[in-house]
């Protein structure tokens, strides 16, 4: 079987290239990179084992220009612009960069499109989850952005092809959470707002098996669904977990959350904060306000059996050991 990653230097196409590299039904893992450089060194860094099998191609969104690759058999695209200074960022990447990469795939092979539960925002007012039946209300130009992708390439008559709507993901190898685990060292621990936050969550390990179950009993009649691992946490839950899995005891100081927004609004002039807290940018800052960003992993469920089996404790603890062996806590 030949698969094709993209996104492969990020976290989840890290993740899913690693699996593929090991997995005995592969025969070549094909990834086009912005840098193959980075790529190398990373898989160094995780002594890959089963390297012999990928074929590296220096290629970039919106103009992927992969070369003559001949059929594959999966496509899974993660590459995405998540943390953009622009709208046309969002825009250029992760709408013109899917549908050229889809252009250019011969015999339509079955394909992930990694979209993002951003593209349908938060749950609504007054439910417990939000449901593929619920509008589509993305609040931040990544999520119109997300949102903008799945219909594109619908309607360029696409056939194949599944968008799974992630939530927060989470797992070792996972940049994001580096600031969570640095904030738990010391003994106070801010969060947003007062009200807690609650959130669907999965684990990276999880999302890949959801990923392998799609391709093995995903079926055209569920284009677009939610996954997650199990149960719905809370922005309290994610910091003591992390504080317990270091060892670390704390005081929660909820920071109103007016005093976020001139620094989200900074964030988007003052190059020198934006990439110290990449995730406050303004536009990525309306997704903090909402206290309530729960999905519904049931159509995925019974579409293909599939379930996430990840817990918090265990996920957050192997995050925290990738990150003490890079030496980044
Ligand atoms: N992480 C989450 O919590 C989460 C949740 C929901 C959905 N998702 C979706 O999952 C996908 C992967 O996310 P991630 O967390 O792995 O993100 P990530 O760690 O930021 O990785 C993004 C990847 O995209 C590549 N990329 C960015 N711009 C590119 C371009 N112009 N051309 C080619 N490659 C480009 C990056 O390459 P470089 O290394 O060269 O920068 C990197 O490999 C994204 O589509 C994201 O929207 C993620």
């Amino acid at each position: 079987m030949r698969i094709l990653v993209t996104g492969a230097t990020g976290f989840i196409g890290r993740t899913l290239v690693l699996r593929a590299l090991r997995d005995e039904r592969v025969t070549e893992v094909i990834v086009p990179v912005r840098s193959p450089d980075k790529l190398r060194e990373q898989l160094a860094r995780e002594s890959a084992t089963g390297t012999r099998k990928l074929r590296v191609i220096k290629a970039a969104a919106p103009a992927w220009e992969l070369g003559d690759i001949g059929p594959v058999d999966r496509v899974v695209h993660c590459a995405g612009v998540l943390f953009g200074r622009t709208r046309e960022e969002y825009f250029r990447v992760n709408v013109d960069g899917t549908l050229d990469l889809l252009r250019q795939l011969s015999g339509s092979p079955r394909t992930i499109v990694l979209s993002s539960q951003s593209a349908g925002g938060p749950t609504p007012a007054g439910h417990h989850v939000k449901t593929l039946e619920h509008p589509d209300r993305p609040l931040s130009w990544y999520g119109e952005s997300k949102l903008h992708m799945e219909r594109a390439v619908r309607e360029a008559g696409h056939r194949g092809i599944f968008f799974l709507r992630a939530p927060m993901v989470l797992g070792p190898g996972d940049q994001a959470t580096l600031p969570l685990f640095r904030m738990v060292r010391g003994k106070i621990w801010t969060k947003p707002g007062r009200e807690l936050k609650h959130f669907s969550w999965v684990s990276s390990d999880d999302l890949a098996d959801a990923i392998d179950a799609w391709f093995e009993r995903g079926s055209d009649d569920l284009p677009v669904a939610h996954v997650t691992s199990p149960g719905t946490i809370t922005d309290a839950d994610l910091m003591l977990t992390a504080g317990k899995v270091s060892g670390k005891k704390g005081a929660l100081l909820p920071v109103p959350q007016m005093l976020l927004k001139p620094v989200a609004f900074a964030s988007k002039f003052i190059p020198a904060i934006g990439e110290k807290v990449p995730s406050l940018t303004a536009d990525r800052a309306r997704e903090i306000w909402p206290n309530r960003w729960v999905i519904d992993p049931d159509p995925f469920h019974a579409a293909t059996g599939w379930r996430g089996q990840a817990t918090l404790e265990d996920t957050l603890a192997r995050t925290l050991a990738w990150f003490r062996r890079e030496g980044l806590v």
